[in-house]
């Protein structure tokens, strides 16, 4: 197995006041290529925090991680955007779209952003709504459709560019169960039939359910480690009875 992402004894500290308040406290994890993780724990555990750093959209105080094979904390500014560009999607709790753009300009954004014209991906474009079922919502704006259906875009637009890790932040957190179950199959989906890496931070045992592997996070440590395996059923039943044997 390939280890596609790793973290090595990730310390942050952020100030606040007069003093500091320690997010993490020394993280160490590797994810395999192909793997779907998920990361929980609850408000203020510090799963927000590693995954920004996990996707080198911030630096750690101390430790590194490692990218596909490159190490973030020696990079420079640009260097570290280029390889979060190039290597990671991410999915956020509110969508992030653009307003003023439609759907498919929201999903080319990485191609727009890499200075390529929409033009040339067109094909590409189409397979992604496709794939998350808004083909026919393509020239839409995000304000026209449901919650459900922006996250949809989102995901399409993380995905847009084949990237080897996809991070999802909290992304059923704004959707109600059954929306949100749809947008965990999707996720799912892109692990099992694409082989695609998904690292997923979230409370919820239920989402948590969809990973291969869970860590719990608590006061910015990693305290266990639940293997559950590739499952199409997705119960949340056994990870519950585990993090009830661990006493969480
Ligand atoms: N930018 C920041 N400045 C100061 N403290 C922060 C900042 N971001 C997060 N924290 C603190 O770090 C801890 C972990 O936060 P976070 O990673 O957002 O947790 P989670 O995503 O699990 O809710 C919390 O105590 C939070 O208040
Ligand atoms: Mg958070």
């Amino acid at each position: 197995m390939t280890v596609i992402l790793e973290a090595r004894d990730l310390v942050k500290r952020y100030p606040l006041g007069d003093g500091e308040v320690e997010a993490l406290r020394g993280v160490s994890l590797q994810v395999n290529a192909g793997e779907f993780v998920a990361i929980m724990g609850s408000s203020g555990s510090g799963k927000s925090t590693m995954l920004h750093l996990l996707g080198g959209l911030d630096l750690p105080t101390s430790g590194d991680v490692v990218i596909d094979g490159i190490g973030i904390s020696a990079l420079d500014e640009e260097r570290r955007t280029l390889t979060r560009r190039d290597k990671t999607g991410f999915v956020f709790q509110f969508f992030n779209l653009i307003p003023l753009l439609s759907v498919a300009e929201n999903v080319a954004l990485p191609f727009l952003i890499a200075g390529d014209h929409i033009g040339r991906h067109r094909e590409r474009i189409a397979e992604l709504l496709g794939m998350v079922g808004l083909a026919d919502k393509a020239d839409h704006r995000p304000d026209q459709l449901s919650a459900g259906e922006q996250q949809r875009v989102a995901l399409a637009r993380a995905l847009a560019t084949k990237p080897a890790i996809l991070l999802a932040d909290e992304p059923t957190g704004n959707l109600d169960y059954t929306t949100g179950a749809e947008i965990l199959d999707l996720l799912w989906d892109s692990a099992d039939r694409l082989g695609q890496t998904v690292v997923l931070v979230t409370h919820d045992a239920r989402a948590a359910a969809y990973a291969d592997r869970v860590l719990v996070v608590r006061d910015g440590q990693v305290r266990d480690e639940i293997t559950l395996g590739r499952r199409s059923d997705h119960q949340a039943r056994p990870l519950i009875a585990r993090l009830a044997e661990l006493g969480l």
